[in-house]
């Protein structure tokens, strides 16, 4: 994608998240979102390993192979930068007629470094992530969230996403 640069603060991510046009056309100093290069995964392996307590680097050498190539096929893997440094990454991908439900952009992540939050830079990717789905042709965004992960529901919620038409069921599979 594309490199933007993002109006840092909250006012500026209201703002923006109001009138998409002028997430584009921020251009002042602070936020900028990208997609991952691969020098950029051991701050993301830090920063998730700060969310889940766990170092999964296999993991995530295959996430970068699978999204990291830059914006192809709808897929994208997205890091926000302040003074240079990733404080926040996003991951999703346009998924076609899956689930019965016609292309739309799944979400699969988004974490953004515990010093950095509250400062926009979950909304500037949300918003990044959305332009390019927008850019694939897709008008929804889906996304999965743990019931009781009231953090990130808040985070979603406050983007505007509600309950959709989908639900998810499971059952443990036994040996
Ligand atoms: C959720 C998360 C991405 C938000 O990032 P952020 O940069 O702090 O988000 P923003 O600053 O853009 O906040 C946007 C809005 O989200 C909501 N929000 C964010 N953090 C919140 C909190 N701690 N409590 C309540 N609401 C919150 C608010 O409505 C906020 O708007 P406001 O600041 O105008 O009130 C970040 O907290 C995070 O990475 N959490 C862990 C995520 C996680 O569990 N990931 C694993 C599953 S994918």
């Amino acid at each position: 994608m594309t490199e933007t640069r993002v109006r840092r603060g909250r006012a500026a991510a209201r703002s923006s998240r109001t009138n998409p046009s002028r997430a584009a056309l921020a251009q002042t100093d602070g936020l900028q979102i990208r997609s991952a290069r691969r020098a950029d995964l051991d701050p993301i392996i830090t920063i998730d390993a700060s969310v889940t307590g766990l170092e999964k680097r296999k993991y995530w050498l295959s996430v970068f192979r699978r999204y990291g190539q830059g914006e192809r096929s709808g897929q994208q893997f997205l890091v926000a930068l302040q003074q240079g440094q990733v404080v926040g990454f996003v991951i999703g991908e346009v998924r076609d007629w899956e689930f019965g439900s016609p292309p739309c952009g799944w979400v699969f992540a988004i974490d953004v470094a515990p010093q950095a939050r509250l400062a926009g830079v979950g909304t500037a990717l949300l918003q990044a992530i959305s332009a390019g789905f927008r850019r694939a042709g897709v008008r929804k965004l889906r996304t999965l969230l743990a019931r009781d992960n009231t953090l990130i529901l808040s985070f979603f919620r406050s983007q505007g996403l509600m309950a959709g038409a989908l639900m998810s069921l499971e059952i443990d599979l036994d040996d």
